[in-house]
């Protein structure tokens, strides 16, 4: 099998790529204390373009310097120097021909180290379930947040904004709103994390209003012509079984609320992309497809070429975003269109910490780096 499909060029946003294969955003707590990007990190990243990736998009990267680091080691993009580390990494990509957008997070109630403040905020003072990821340099449970004035949210919003506006200077070629997994603005869409009575919470539509208000804010800061895409899911790294409550109806609420505020693309994510969404009928994929205009990158258990082209075939998505997969074979693309036999998914490479270094000292014991 080639997988042919899989590497047709095609249109994302404004961004001509090369084929329909993206690295997903993933953490790699590798930069440096001050969040700026690390040694280790650019090689990381030329790798998945040399392997024939169409687009990359960056692990999440924090937008400012109050409440939206979530990692320690986790890079920023809150003033010059940060983003000026950003460039050669960019150009690096680029130059092995793929494309490169920056994923933009603010971690909310799921901040496990934030060097410029000890508290956290979330839309309400609610304790968010689970426990922190200890590969992240976590322990024990989050702190429950205090909730964020509407002052804080507005200084969140021009974080976005200022964040995308300096990583479309330092040469991405766009960027991605992570509004999934469980993170502020998720927080924000989620029913039981969001008590709000103001304008910011309550019905769905008005819990999709920190994601509006964002997406516009960066549109407004980058201009027409940069491509600005959106991820959503229902999971949550700290929730993993979450479902939207009223389903499909939510979707469409979601999914046309992110179109309306000039998105140009929607990535979901779920456990298994091409799974029913709900208790039956469509993948999360398919529904954001059938319910907009927009293009739709897939993820989620999509390392088999079998099951990403699958998907794009029967039209529930237009890209595919692999992640583990990619971390275990970065030249994923390059050895599906040569058939050649790829390594599984092996979590010891997460152990004990999931960063680069980590990942080299996995690698170089089996003499593959
Ligand atoms: C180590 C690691 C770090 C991740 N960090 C992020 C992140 O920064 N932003 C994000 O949206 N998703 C993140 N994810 C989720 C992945 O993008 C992806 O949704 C998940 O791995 C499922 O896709 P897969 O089955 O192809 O691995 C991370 C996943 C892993 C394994």
């Amino acid at each position: 099998m080639t997988y042919s499909q899989l590497f047709e060029s095609a249109k994302l946003g404004k961004l001509e790529l090369r084929n329909r294969t993206l690295v997903a955003p993933m953490t790699r707590v590798s930069a440096s204390a001050s969040g700026c990007v690390g040694p280790l990190m650019q090689p990381y990243y030329e790798r998945f373009g040399k392997g024939g990736f169409g687009a990359i998009i960056t692990e999440g990267v924090y937008t400012d310097q109050h409440f939206s680091q979530g990692y320690e080691f986790q890079p920023g993009i809150t003033d010059k120097t940060q983003a000026a580390n950003w460039t050669e990494l960019i150009k690096g990509v680029k130059a092995a021909g793929a494309k490169i957008i920056m994923q933009l997070m603010h971690a909310g109630a799921l901040s496990q180290f934030n060097r410029f403040s000890n508290e956290t905020r979330g839309p309400s003072p609610v304790q968010p379930k689970g426990q922190q990821m200890e590969f992240y340099r976590g322990s024990g449970m989050y702190p429950t947040p205090s909730e964020m004035t509407v002052s804080e949210i507005k200084t969140a919003i021009c974080g976005f904004a200022d964040s995308a506006k300096r990583a479309q200077e330092a040469g991405a070629d766009g960027v991605e709103i992570h509004s999934a997994n469980g993170y502020l603005l998720d927080q924000f869409l989620t029913d039981y994390a969001n008590q709000r009575g103001d304008q910011y919470g309550q019905g769905i539509f008005e819990r999709t209003r920190l994601t509006r208000e964002v997406l516009e804010a960066v549109r407004d800061a980058v201009g027409g012509d940069f491509t600005v895409g959106v991820r959503l899911s229902q999971s949550k790294v700290n929730d993993f079984e979450h479902k939207w409550a009223g389903q499909r109806d939510d979707a469409k609420v979601i999914f046309e609320a992110v179109e309306a505020s000039g998105a140009d693309y929607i990535h979901t994510t779920e456990f298994a992309a091409q799974a029913s969404a709900f208790q039956h009928g469509a993948s999360l994929a398919a529904h954001a497809k059938n319910l907009t205009g927009l293009p739709v990158i897939a993820n989620g258990g999509l390392g088999d070429p079998a099951i990403a082209q699958k998907m794009i075939l029967q039209d529930e998505c237009d890209f595919v975003a692999i992640g583990k997969d990619a971390l275990v074979t970065q030249n994923w693309p390059v050895k599906v269109q040569k058939n050649e036999a790829r390594r599984p998914f092996d979590f010891e490479m997460f152990t004990p910490l999931a960063d680069l270094e980590t990942a080299n000292a996995y690698f170089s014991a089996r003499a593959e780096i």
